[in-house]
């Protein structure tokens, strides 16, 4: 049954970290020849994006693969709450129909990005082209990160944007209006401020373009085209010219998510005697940082990129998004220490907290620099690390802008905590694989943000795992959201 999905979020309970949902103790203990074939969530960048796209086009359009996980559905009820028809047949599948942008309509009540970032960002570029007032805001962790990068630029071009400590945090208040096109030269390289002004360019006048220092990822320029938008790309600067009308295609097809991917191959490379296959995963270069600094640290990986006939949608091995899709196998490996950093860095970013756990049995020291941005995600992830990682034994020094980890170094369990960040849950996790004895990793719940089936998924690979809260993460994987009302009954929500 298709359930639409409410635009009213009730607040969320926040656990330690601030996250939304039950914290939950997940006890992982020390695991060996995991084997098997795990399907990871469809892509959380690519889905936020697809569903904006969607929602702002108009139309009927069917989402395949839509990501599981609590950030993905914090955009769809933010869109639900704008007046967008949402609906979700399968938990992978949401068929999103509307009017299109000009038909969005004024938010009854603050729009709730809950934990994610994307969302927050993603949708305050659209937002600042809207004629009425709407009201942005998020977790506990949301609230925090920095907000100026995007409200700025989007000020000059013309949007009025008020917020806490003078909108550089959420809650933020946005009434948009007619912009105009600027150039903007991001110091950062982050996908999500590039995302939110092509997304504002998209309706405004004239030309939107911006420079970013080193190429972050490009799923927004690879799925414009496919709305009817041509992008102009030189090196580093990315162009869209406003009032182009978006053209929606029937169906937007999402591989899986490479950064989900990450966590079980990384399991399998720690894990003596282990070999596991994730079929059907995105292998855009801007994303797969990762894969290259395994195989230099010598990792038993391979890339089996899909062909024409393997693709279960039939469209070879660049998808209907524009993306390309791979299976990767991983197998037990010895592993040596390897630098990482410059323009690496974006494109392995959300893997840094796994890379980090790899790290502590390679051998010698990993230098991971130029990755202060990891201090402004949902948790500082650099800080965040060399403490908890330290609390299972690891040798992990702290920098500025990165980490020194020296390796091999034994691991035993003890308790770690997650301090409210998915990635963190699930890095500490495969940690606990690697250790002697039990890991209990506080606050593990909140794995369910971006892979709901992650704890379910490394016992089927065989790992001996408890917890965390099973029920929590079951409610997540039948509704597609948190356990907290935000999917109400067929009929009694107003979309
Ligand atoms: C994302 C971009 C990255 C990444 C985040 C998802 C996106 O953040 O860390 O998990 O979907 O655009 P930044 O743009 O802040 O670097």
């Amino acid at each position: 049954m298709s359930e639409p999905i409410s635009s009213s979020l009730p607040t969320r309970a926040s656990g330690p970290g601030g996250v939304a949902g039950p914290g939950g103790v997940a006890r992982v203990r020390p695991a060996r020849d995991l084997a098997g074939t795990v399907r990871v969530p469809g892509d959380k960048s690519i889905s936020h994006r697809a569903a904006m796209l969607a929602a702002a086009a108009g139309g009927r359009v069917t989402l395949e693969g839509y990501a599981p996980g609590r950030d993905a559905a914090s955009t769809l009820a933010c869109l639900a709450a704008l007046g967008v028809a949402v609906t979700r047949p399968a938990a992978d599948r949401v068929v999103v129909e509307g009017p299109g942008i000009d038909g969005w309509q004024a938010p009854a009540a603050p729009l709730d990005a809950g934990n994610s970032g994307t969302t927050m960002r993603l949708l305050l570029g659209l937002l600042a082209t809207r004629p009425f007032a709407a009201t942005l805001t998020g977790d506990a962790s949301l609230c925090r990160r920095p907000m100026g990068r995007v409200v700025e630029p989007l000020r000059r071009m013309g949007a009025q944007i008020e917020g806490r400590d003078g909108g550089r945090r959420a809650p933020l208040r946005v009434r948009g209006g007619a912009l105009r096109g600027i150039h903007h030269d991001s110091p950062v390289a982050s996908a999500q401020v590039k995302s939110a002004l092509l997304l504002a360019g998209l309706f405004a006048e004239g030309r939107t373009s911006v420079r970013e220092p080193a190429l972050s990822r490009d799923h927004t320029e690879r799925m414009l085209p496919l709305f009817g938008v041509p992008v102009r790309r030189d090196d580093l600067t990315v162009a869209v010219e406003g009032g182009r009308p978006l053209r929606a295609p029937a169906r937007v097809s999402i591989p899986g998510d490479p950064s989900a991917a990450a966590f079980y191959l990384a399991a399998a490379v720690l894990c003596p005697g282990s070999r596991v296959v994730v079929p059907g995963v995105g292998v855009n270069p801007t994303r797969i940082g990762f894969l290259e600094v395994l195989e230099a640290m010598g990792a038993r990986i391979r890339m089996r990129i899909r062909d024409e006939a393997a693709s279960p949608a039939g469209d070879g091995p660049t998808g209907p998004v524009g993306e390309p899709v791979a299976d990767l196998i991983a197998e037990a490996s010895d592993l040596r220490a390897v630098a990482v950093g410059g323009e690496l860095i974006p494109r392995l970013l959300d893997e840094i907290p796994i890379l980090a756990v790899l790290a502590t049995q390679a051998r010698g020291t990993t230098r991971i620099r130029d990755a202060a941005e990891l201090r402004v995600k949902e948790t500082d992830r650099l800080r965040a690390l060399a403490e908890e990682l330290r609390r299972l034994g690891a040798r992990v020094d702290e920098h500025p802008d990165g980490l020194d980890v020296h390796g091999p170094t034994p691991l035993r369990g003890a308790a770690c905590d997650a301090r409210g960040d998915h990635r963190m849950a699930m890095a500490l996790a495969v940690a606990g694989l690697a250790a002697d004895g039990e890991t209990a990793i506080v606050g593990a719940a909140c794995a369910a943000v971006s892979d709901p089936d992650f704890f379910v998924n490394l016992r089927r690979l065989g790992a001996a795992v408890d917890g965390p809260d099973d029920a929590a993460a079951d409610a997540v994987r039948a509704t597609g959201t948190a356990a907290d009302g935000a999917i109400q009954p067929e009929g009694s929500a107003s979309p």
